[in-house]
């Protein structure tokens, strides 16, 4: 089982890096073949917008997101991490998800969705953010949003979403009663 793990922290050891390292090893526990980006240190350009997906059902632009693109189509699991920023998933992530734009093109021009694969396609969505749910919880609904319609695109059916909030300074999430543990088992569950 191939399982591409996306991590769209800027920060270095930071809570999202910790969470995924502890969800992969759950994952490695299975014995999947695991692939990880770290995004923030990718050469990586937002999407142009500029319809050469449209008839290819392929990115034109040259750069890592080619290698990002063919890991997505081919992994049995996709996992992606991110911090909350302004609401959301932060650039990094929301970068890559925009260049998937060539998926949508293949799937719903083409007629071509990602083919499943012989486990089916799962996700997972590991968020944290630093704010007290607040503002009716908007930033994990947000972020939630926009990887359901990434996964959709993908064609990854099914998705777990575990979001931690509260946790804001660097490494802080090791002191969450439960959310190492729940990442672990979320890890350990889905490359079962
Ligand atoms: C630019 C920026 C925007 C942020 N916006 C939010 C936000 O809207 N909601 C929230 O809960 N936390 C927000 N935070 C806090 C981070 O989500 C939080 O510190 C998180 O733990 C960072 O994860 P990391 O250690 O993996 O970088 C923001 C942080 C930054 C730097």
């Amino acid at each position: 089982m191939k399982i591409l793990a996306l991590n769209g922290s800027p920060r270095k050891g930071g809570n999202t890096e910790i969470l995924l390292e502890e969800t992969l090893k759950g994952v490695k526990e299975q014995g999947g073949e695991v692939t990880v980006y770290n995004l923030n240190s990718l050469t990586l350009r937002p999407c142009q917008h500029c319809g050469g997906c449209d008839a290819t059902g392929r990115c034109v632009i040259q750069d890592d997101m080619q290698a990002i693109h063919k890991d997505v189509r081919t992994s049995d699991r996709i996992i992606i991490a991110s911090p909350i920023f302004f609401f959301s998933v932060s650039a990094q992530t929301k970068m890559v998800i925009d260049r998937c734009q060539a998926f949508w093109a293949e799937k719903y021009v083409h007629k071509k969705p990602v083919p499943p694969g012989p486990f089916g396609r799962k996700g997972l969505l590991l968020l944290v953010g630093g704010m007290k749910q607040n503002e009716k919880n908007q930033g994990y609904l947000c972020a939630e949003a926009t990887t359901r319609a990434f996964f959709r695109t993908v064609n990854v059916q099914e998705h777990l979403t575990l979001a931690y909030d509260h946790v804001d300074e660097k490494e802080a999430i090791r002191k969450h009663p439960t959310a190492l543990k729940e990442v672990y088992e979320a890890g350990r569950k889905l490359a079962q």
